[in-house]
């Protein structure tokens, strides 16, 4: 399996090198040039193609002949930024190589999410400190999930909660809708969001999916598995 990392240099990026190397996928990281360093801890071991990374040339080159693409989707500036990226993986990548985006819970597929108040709230917040500062576009990460939603690409949308640093915990575990009672704890650890986006490359379960996740030892988590162990 070649896979192609867009965002390699962040911080969920370089947890998805990692994930993709114990797998021993041959891995393609793209990365802004100035971050190019970040990625010294893994220097012979994967490819790097430095360059902004919604721009179009430089996705073309790094996903050609990939089997998967994984996408840190970030709605940077004032340039449809996210766009830019999605578009370029829908229309470069294989037509059969399963693409993994990343976004957060504010993203919803189809209305259906229940937003407790506080999220709302942050929304509101971060729109308006986007448009005072033109530092960051959510519309623009919400439109480049809809193109994503509308292609027949072998897309899956990985809606991340809150995020914490710490050692791994497993594999998060997953539901259609926010407001669902497993993903009220609404934490994940960085490190299992980006293993969920590694393993779903080989899970076709979660094909035209996009998954709310949350930690798999959160109590929202633990309640909901030990609800159906009662159950049966
Ligand atoms: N943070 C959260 O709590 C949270 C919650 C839910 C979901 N998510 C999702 O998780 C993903 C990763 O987010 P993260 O917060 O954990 O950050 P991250 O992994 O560090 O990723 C940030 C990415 O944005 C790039 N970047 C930073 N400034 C930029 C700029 N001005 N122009 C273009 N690119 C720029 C970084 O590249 P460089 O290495 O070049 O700086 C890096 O690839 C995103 O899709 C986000 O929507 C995050």
């Amino acid at each position: 399996m070649k896979v192609c990392i867009i965002g390699a240099s962040g911080k969920l990026g370089k947890y998805m090198v990692q994930h993709s190397l114990d797998r021993g996928y041959e891995v393609v990281g793209v990365c802004r040039e100035k971050s190019v360093a970040k990625l010294d801890s893994f220097k012979g071991k994967m490819t790097i193609i430095p360059g902004p990374t919604n721009d179009r040339e430089i996705i073309k080159k790094a996903v050609t002949g990939c089997d998967g693409v994984l996408t840190v989707l970030v709605p940077w500036g004032r340039n449809q930024y996210s766009t830019g990226t999605a578009q370029a993986v829908l229309d470069f990548a294989r037509p059969k190589a399963r693409l993994i985006f990343s976004c957060g819970w504010h993203i919803t597929r189809d209305g259906l999410d229940r937003y407790p108040k506080i999220l709302k709230l942050q929304e509101i917040a971060a729109r308006w400190i986007g448009n005072m500062t033109r530092l960051i576009d959510l519309d623009n990460q919400i439109e480049a999930c809809r193109r994503i939603f509308a292609s027949d690409t072998l897309w899956t949308v990985v809606r991340g909660s809150d995020l914490e640093e710490g050692e791994s915990q497993g594999l998060p575990v997953w539901s259609r809708h926010v407001g669902d009672p497993i993903l009220q704890s609404n934490i994940t650890r960085r490190i299992d969001y980006a293993l969920f986006m590694v393993t779903a490359l080989e899970n076709e379960k979660l094909i035209r999916e996009a998954p709310a996740i949350v930690g798999c030892r959160t109590a929202s988590a633990l309640a909901h598995a030990q609800m159906r162990e009662t159950r049966h």
